[in-house]
């Protein structure tokens, strides 16, 4: 029986921590969906159309992912997809209580669906999209933090690519 899993978040935008954690998911899935949420809650700065992009340029060389959106609750889109699991980094203790409690009322909302936390390399421990949106915003080097596609989308978002001669 082939596994699926579903990575979901904001992706506002994609992260080198968010790939390293595909990278190690999708040794252990067949298939992983890379579920983009939307979220009226969360002021992004890019649209979701801009963020899928991204995400295509990042991902193309893996070869059991697929991008997706979704909206309502993440059980729903999990039972909808037929996936088995819901995959999340987890980076440092203060990630610890907010994914406990999500993964805990998964559990409760459908108990088929299992939460697997895989731990963000030490590497990334540190990063955000907002962190990395931040230090873009002010001119600040992000190269190797994000794929580079984010990293020229930023500086175009900010206004910080030199113009072309
Ligand atoms: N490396 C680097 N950064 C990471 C990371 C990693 N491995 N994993 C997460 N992050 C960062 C993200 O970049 C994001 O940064 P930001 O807040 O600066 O934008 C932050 O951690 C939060 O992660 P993200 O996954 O984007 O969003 P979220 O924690 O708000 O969770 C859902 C999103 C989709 C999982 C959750 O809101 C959801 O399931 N919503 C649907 C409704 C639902 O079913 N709720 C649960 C039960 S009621």
């Amino acid at each position: 029986m082939k596994k699926l899993a579903i990575y979901p978040g904001s992706f506002d935008p994609i992260t080198n921590g968010h790939i390293d954690i595909l990278e190690r998911g999708c040794k252990i899935f067949d298939k992983v969906i890379v579920a983009i949420l939307h979220n009226p809650d969360k002021a992004a700065l890019f649209t979701v159309e801009e963020r899928i992009a991204m995400l295509e340029i990042s991902l193309n060389k893996f070869k059991n992912i697929e991008i997706d959106t979704f909206d309502g609750l993440l059980v729903d889109y999990a039972v909808k997809k037929n996936a088995d699991a819901i995959l999340r980094g987890m980076r440092a203790v203060s990630d610890f209580e907010y994914e406990f409690q999500m993964a805990l009322m998964n559990r409760r909302l459908n108990r088929d669906i299992q939460t697997v936390f895989l731990i963000t390399g030490l590497r990334w421990i540190f990063t955000s999209s907002s962190i990395i949106k931040e230090a873009a915003r002010f001119g600040g080097n992000i190269d190797g933090m994000a794929p580079e596609v984010v990293c020229k989308k930023l500086k175009e978002k900010f206004d910080l690519t030199p113009p072309s001669t």
